[in-house]
């Protein structure tokens, strides 16, 4: 297993970038088993979640090709609609191809997600929208095993917003006889962005409501050709990377737009945030230039457009330096606080009740071996680890490889010591 060896030094500065959303990514990739045909994506980020949904869909019968960041996915017509537990145990996001497979098959049998260990993490909705869609659903050997003849629309109502519930269940009404419409849907970017690509394909969907998606089922869909936006959680954690190391650091392709909670709360913590475009590439972006010393906070997460969960570790990291104490609290996920105990091992002090966090800011925190627990804990001691004084390894960072492409070479680039040691 790969480990990372991060010496801190000093504050980063310079250019950098965003790359393509994993989880605008992955259930585009999903879609394209909705259509007969060849599908292109530009702007895919590689990395080993999206490496398992190639994996996945080729296991399915789809011929898939990567090359850079461009990917193409031939649909064949004729599939084995099949997620075996090899696969999607290691990322809880390969139920994205349930919806689409038994929309368009009539059949899928998808192993029951695994993932990050972030909590319970059902998908129980997923599968009561598709039971009231008509499917017969059964759940045998920790397999989800569907069937319908056709799906037919519905109006269903997430009791729980849910990303990739609304994403399973868009896909999957596109296809349905009849009008679904999807009450208290997710309104995420990466949920905005594969509604306006199922529009590309065909698919009869607008937003009704900014909370609320109305969708007429077609006969047929077509393959599309589309350009995954920046992901905003790579830009968010690039943003922080700068001001936990008191740096100024330009991200190209951070997007205001996607970024608003994460932008407020840096502002409020003294942060100065300028929309730029970028002289040489003429791309917008965001730079950052952090204050003398970070203010205390008080966040917690919620849905889109609310503070993100996937933002929640690397802005505790960054508030362990804060000058007085700060609070979060954790609506999302209950087990969201692994990154905790790693963070106090390099001198933070934490305490956590519950679902709330109580920071007290410290004004330096020490370098120390420490271990990877989930994607964004990963993330957040990095951050960690860019300020404090001497030496962190972490272990265990096929985590941070699910989700940031080539972390270690953007740090590098803004005068972070950086080295991954392979095993
Ligand atoms: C997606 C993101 C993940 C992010 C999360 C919340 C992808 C690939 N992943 O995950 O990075 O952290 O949104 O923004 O896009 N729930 C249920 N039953 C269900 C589904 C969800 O109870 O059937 C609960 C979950 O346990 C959780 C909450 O709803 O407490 C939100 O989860 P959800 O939005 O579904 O997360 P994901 O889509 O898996």
């Amino acid at each position: 297993m790969d480990s990372m060896v991060i010496v801190g030094n000093g504050p980063l500065r310079g250019k950098t970038f965003a790359s393509g959303s994993k989880n605008a990514a992955l259930p585009l990739l999903a879609s394209a088993l909705l259509a007969k045909g060849s599908h292109h994506f530009e702007n895919v980020p590689r990395l080993a979640d999206i490496h398992t949904m190639l994996q996945l869909l080729r296991h399915i019968g789809l011929e898939v090709s990567m090359q850079h960041n461009t990917c193409s996915l031939h649909n064949p017509g004729k599939v084995n609609p099949e997620a075996p537990y090899a696969l999607v145990k290691t990322m809880r996001a390969s139920v994205l191809v349930l919806g689409p497979l038994l929309a368009q098959y009539g059949k899928a049998k998808v192993s029951l997600p695994g993932g990050c260990a972030i909590g319970a993490r059902p998908v129980d909705l997923h599968l009561k929208a598709l039971a009231a869609m008509g499917a017969d659903i059964m759940l045998h050997g920790g397999y989800v095993e569907a069937t319908a003849q056709r799906l037919r629309g519905v109006d269903f109502r997430f009791e729980t917003i849910s990303v990739t519930g609304t994403e399973n269940i868009a896909m999957a009404a596109s296809l349905a006889k009849g009008t679904t419409r999807i009450r208290n849907a997710a309104q995420e970017p990466e949920v905005v962005e594969l509604v306006s690509a199922l529009k590309k394909m065909g698919a009869h969907i607008e937003w009704e409501k900014p909370n609320e998606l109305l969708i007429e089922g077609v006969e047929e869909l077509s393959p599309c050709q589309h350009s995954v936006c920046a992901d905003r959680i790579e830009a968010g954690t690039l943003l922080v990377a700068a001001a936990i190391t008191g740096g100024e650091v330009f991200v190209q392709n951070a997007q205001a737009a996607h970024l608003g909670a994460v932008m407020e709360k840096l502002q409020q913590a003294g942060c100065t945030l300028y929309e730029e475009c970028c002289e040489v590439s003429k791309k917008q972006g965001l730079r950052l230039v952090a204050p003398q010393r970070i203010r205390p906070l008080q966040l917690q997460t919620q849905a889109y457009p609310g503070f993100p969960t996937d933002m929640q570790a690397q802005l505790m990291a960054l508030l362990t330096i804060a000058d007085g104490s700060s609070e979060i609290r954790e609506n999302i996920f209950e087990n969201r606080y692994m990154h905790v105990a790693e963070l106090c091992r390099m001198g933070a002090n934490i305490h956590v009740e519950g679902t709330d966090a109580l920071i007290h800011g410290v004004p330096q925190l020490s370098g120390a071996p420490v271990m990877a627990t989930d994607l964004r804990a990963s993330a957040s001691l990095v951050l960690a680890a860019l300020r404090a004084e001497g030496k962190t390894t972490l272990s265990r960072v096929y985590h941070l490889d699910r989700g940031y492409e080539g972390l270690e070479e953007k740090l590098a680039q803004l005068g972070a010591k950086i080295e991954r040691i392979h095993a």
